[in-house]
């Protein structure tokens, strides 16, 4: 009902409504309008009211529900269907159960706040309300399943490449999908899979970006480490137009992964790595190896140089820089 009485209201941005009007068209007693536009007036949406010409819409706030979106939103099918939440457990739960109940490809699932934000090996990702971007895009790629690291170098190509365009800076890419500006992490992926041994049945992007926060609102143990888009830019950051670039980049990288394959997603993972040639200390497994990051191959793997000069790929894991040096010779 809060979608139909914004949708009437925007379709006349610049006359009253009549409470009567709204009432007759959307066949609710005048007393429920008024319950709502007064709701509506909470969640920050500025309404005019006068008893006698009756409401007018003056400015809508930053919120991420799909009457917001919809109208800036230019992709073709990702986000055609959004899920909206004032608050979830995390978004790539309930993108998780939409898909097992049959939601089709390119649905999107976005909370205000998540109150068990999944981070990356267990941790969690802190997901306080209205300030930053908690979404979980929903694919359903036919590849084989261990080609599933690919979709998550596609989605940290395309998410650096949305905040990129958003706001000039150049984001780097850390294995796997760690995106750092200025070598903070300012926006962090998390990719679920379901499968069958030959098959995968939906992949669920998880992705979270540091939009609002300012450098108080970090925990003392990442203040260090972590940035958002506001602090980089030096402005407060609108949600919606952010989004907007980041669904548009992951439907253009996902349709380029789909038709050309993976070299080109590995080259452009490649364009945009942070390791170049570094020293690391990869956690993968309960195994710790050093060496030196050298590539990343086809599947999305990591290689690593250990200290006896041998080659390793690493799947999964974790990356800690040994130390800031870079090896020259490898180009990664
Ligand atoms: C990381 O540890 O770097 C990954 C963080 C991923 C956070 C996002 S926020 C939206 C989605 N829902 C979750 O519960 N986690 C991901």
């Amino acid at each position: 009902m809060d979608e139909k009485i914004l949708q009437l209201l925007r379709e006349s941005p610049s006359v009253f409504l009549s409470g009567e009007e709204i009432s007759r068209r959307l066949r609710v007693s005048r007393t429920a309008i008024w319950k709502r536009m007064k709701r509506l007036r909470t969640l920050g949406y500025e309404i005019a009211a006068s008893t006698r010409s009756g409401y007018r819409l003056i400015r809508s706030p930053d919120l991420l529900t799909p009457s917001e979106i919809k109208p800036i939103l230019k992709t073709k099918w990702v986000g055609k269907a959004i899920h909206h939440f004032h608050t979830l457990d995390s978004t790539n739960s309930k993108a998780y159960q939409l898909a097992l109940d049959e939601a089709e490809e390119g649905e999107v699932v976005i909370a205000e706040s998540q109150e068990k934000g999944k981070g990356r090996l267990g941790r969690q990702w802190f997901s306080p309300p209205f300030l930053n971007l908690y979404l979980s895009v929903i694919l359903r790629p036919k590849i084989p399943p261990h080609q599933a690291s690919l979709i998550t170098l596609m989605a940290a190509v395309a998410t650096a490449d949305a905040i990129q365009k958003f706001s000039g800076l150049l984001p780097l890419i850390k294995w796997p999908n760690d995106i750092l500006l200025r070598d903070r992490k300012v926006a962090g992926l998390l990719n679920e899979i379901h499968s069958e041994t030959d098959r995968i049945h939906f992949v669920i992007l998880g992705i979270g970006v540091n939009l609002n926060m300012e450098e108080k609102m970090f925990s003392k143990e990442i203040r260090s480490v972590a940035t958002s888009l506001k602090i980089e830019m030096g402005q407060t950051i609108s949600r919606k137009a952010f989004l907007q670039f980041l669904l548009q980049e992951l439907e253009s990288w996902y349709s380029i992964f789909l038709k050309q394959g993976s070299a080109i997603i590995v080259k452009a993972w490649r364009d945009r790595a942070h390791i170049k040639g570094r020293r690391v200390k990869v956690t993968s497994f309960g195994e710790t190896l050093a060496g030196i990051a050298v590539d990343v191959d086809s599947d999305g793997a990591l290689i690593l140089e250990t200290e006896d000069g041998k080659r390793k790929r690493v799947v999964a894991g974790d990356i800690e820089y040994k130390r800031k040096l870079r090896v020259k010779s490898y180009e990664l």
